[in-house]
């Protein structure tokens, strides 16, 4: 089942935490001159438009990207991540928003490696072709948790892994927990960025424990809620965590979050960065 388009939700609250996420550790890996590899098991379509007929539906990007594209902001972060959108958009109009392999291709150097899969029959020929001239790249229509077995350990010893499921269907957690076991045996030194939903805090407590108990050290936790955990109604916010992050990381984001929550927050917004697992 591939109903889930991402189309729908691009650019939208939760794009902008991973994102930022994304790019930060991007950055920080980009410091050493050794290429790197950027796996992403969930890749989509990697470029949208605002204008689509999926976007114009849902309109998500409105209280995401949207509300930060002029932001004041002065975070280093945060800026960073808008100078990579406004390549994309030379007029300063927000037409197109990436997707996390393309914000990868305008972030990595020519000797860097770019891996990733995409299910979708309509999402992948679009994401593949903006690969098409890219020498170090290997785009494949194959399933995420096979992807992993089959390409990691990546040629380059270091990079990252962005994990990013659709979770529509209840059994993709246990499947994350598991392809991530397995993929950290093959590839310990990588870093790992697993984002989830808020929908039920239970639940998502329940998943995080298990990413905790496959005693995978160095773990951390970055949450952004856009409103206050609720019952029901769907997603109130999200969250990436980190295996291996860059020492950094936590220091940078418990300085972006309250920025975030300036930005992007309504009644009840709350967030964290907690240490789970530490060495
Ligand atoms: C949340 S979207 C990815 C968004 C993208 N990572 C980004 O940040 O721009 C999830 C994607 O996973 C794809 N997908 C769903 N199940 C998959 C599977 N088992 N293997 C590979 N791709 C899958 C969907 O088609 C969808 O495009």
């Amino acid at each position: 089942m591939l109903s889930y388009r991402h189309s729908y939700h691009a650019g939208n609250y939760a794009d902008v935490l991973k994102h930022l996420v994304q790019v930060a550790i991007l950055d920080y890996l980009l410091q050493k001159e050794s290429p790197l590899c950027y796996h992403d098991t969930h890749a989509g379509a990697g470029l949208y438009s605002s204008s689509s007929e999926q976007a114009l539906k849902t309109a998500e990007y409105e209280d995401g990207i949207a509300k930060i594209w002029h932001s004041d902001s002065e975070s280093a972060l945060i800026q960073r991540y808008l100078t990579l959108i406004r390549s994309l958009n030379p007029e300063q109009q927000l037409q197109f928003y990436p997707g996390s392999p393309k914000i990868a291709a305008l972030m990595l150097r020519a000797t860097d490696t770019i891996q990733a899969t995409e299910l979708h029959p309509s999402d992948f020929p679009i994401l593949q072709s903006q690969f098409s001239h890219r020498r170090f790249s290997r785009i494949e229509n194959i399933d995420a948790f096979t992807g992993l077995k089959a390409m990691l350990p990546p040629l380059n010893k270091r990079g990252l892994v962005l994990i990013d499921p659709p979770y529509e269907l209840y059994t993709e957690y246990q499947d994350v927990i598991k392809g991530v076991t397995e993929a950290y045996r093959r590839f310990p030194q990588g870093c790992y960025a697993i984002w989830y939903p808020v929908i039920e805090r239970d639940a998502i407590e329940a998943f995080i424990n298990g990413l905790v108990r496959t005693g995978i050290k160095k773990q951390l936790r970055i949450e952004f809620c856009r409103s206050a955990d609720c019952k029901g109604f769907g997603m109130t916010g999200s969250g990436m965590l980190v295996i291996n992050p860059p020492y950094t990381l936590s220091a940078l984001f418990e300085q972006t979050l309250p920025e975030l929550q300036r930005l992007l927050g309504q009644d009840g917004c709350h967030w964290q960065v907690s240490q789970l697992v530490g060495e």
